[in-house]
C-alpha cells in the first residue's frame, strides 16, 4: 500500500511528505474529557460550597481542593492537568511564554467573535524526551465567578483571599472575559 502511495505520488509529482498525517485526533479527544472532568468537578465542588457556607467557605475548596483534583486526574488519565492564567492568584498557576502566547490567541479569538467556552489549541513538539502533545482550552467566566474574581468583591471575601493570595492578580474580571485556560500536556514517546 506504502508503495503504491509513494508510487502514484511520483507519478503525480506530489512531495510524499504533503500527504503524511501529523494526526492527534485521539490525543484531542482524551485531553477534552480530561478537561471537561476537570472542569466538571471543580464547579460542583465550588457551586457545593457556595450553596452550604458562601464564597469564604468556597475560597478555602478553591484553595485546597483545585491541585488535589487536577493531581487526582492526571493520575487516572496519564496525562498532566492544571489550570493556567495571564492574571493568575495562585503563584504555581502563573502562564509561562507560550501559554501567554495561545492565551493572548484566544482574546483575540474571542474579539472576532468566537464562543469563548469553546476555544481549544493544541500542538505537538519535539523535547529532550521525544515529542509532547499540548493542549489548552479557554476558561470563560461566569456571572457566579464575580464574587471572587469579579471588580466589586465583598470586603470580607477580598480580606480572606489576600491572606491566602497576597500577590492576586485575579480579580477585576467582567462576565465573558477568559479567565485563564486547562492546559494538558503529555509526553508521547
Ligand atoms: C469563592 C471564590 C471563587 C469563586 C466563586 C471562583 N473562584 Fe476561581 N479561584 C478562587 C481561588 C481561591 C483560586 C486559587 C486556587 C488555587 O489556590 O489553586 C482560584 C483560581 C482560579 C483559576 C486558576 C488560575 C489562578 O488564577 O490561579 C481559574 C482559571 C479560576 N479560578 C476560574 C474561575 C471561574 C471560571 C470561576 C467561575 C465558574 C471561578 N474561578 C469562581 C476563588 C474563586
Amino acid at each position: 500500500m506504502k508503495k503504491t502511495v509513494a508510487g502514484l505520488c511520483a507519478a503525480l509529482l506530489i512531495p510524499a511528505f504533503l500527504l503524511a498525517s501529523d494526526d492527534n485526533s485521539t490525543e484531542i479527544e482524551q485531553a477534552k474529557k480530561a478537561t471537561a472532568a476537570f472542569g466538571g468537578a471543580l464547579k460542583s465542588e465550588l457551586v457545593e460550597a457556595m450553596r452550604s457556607g458562601g464564597a469564604i467557605a468556597a475560597i478555602d475548596v478553591c484553595h485546597t481542593r483545585a491541585d488535589e483534583i487536577a493531581e487526582t486526574l492526571s493520575k487516572k488519565t496519564g496525562m498532566n492537568e492544571s489550570r493556567v492564567s495571564a492574571k493568575n492568584r495562585n503563584p504555581g498557576n502563573a502562564a509561562n511564554d507560550w501559554q501567554l502566547n495561545v492565551l493572548r490567541s484566544f482574546d483575540e479569538r474571542r474579539e472576532s467573535g468566537e464562543a469563548p467556552g469553546s476555544l481549544t489549541w493544541n500542538e505537538t513538539v519535539e523535547n529532550a524526551k521525544g515529542e509532547e502533545f499540548r493542549f489548552m482550552k479557554a476558561i470563560p467566566t461566569g456571572g457566579l465567578c464575580l464574587q471572587c474574581h469579579g471588580t466589586a468583591i465583598a470586603p470580607e471575601v477580598s480580606t480572606r483571599l489576600d491572606e491566602l493570595y497576597p500577590d492576586d492578580k485575579a480579580t477585576g474580571y467582567s462576565e465573558g472575559q477568559i479567565r485563564g485556560a486547562f492546559l494538558v500536556t503529555r509526553q508521547l514517546d
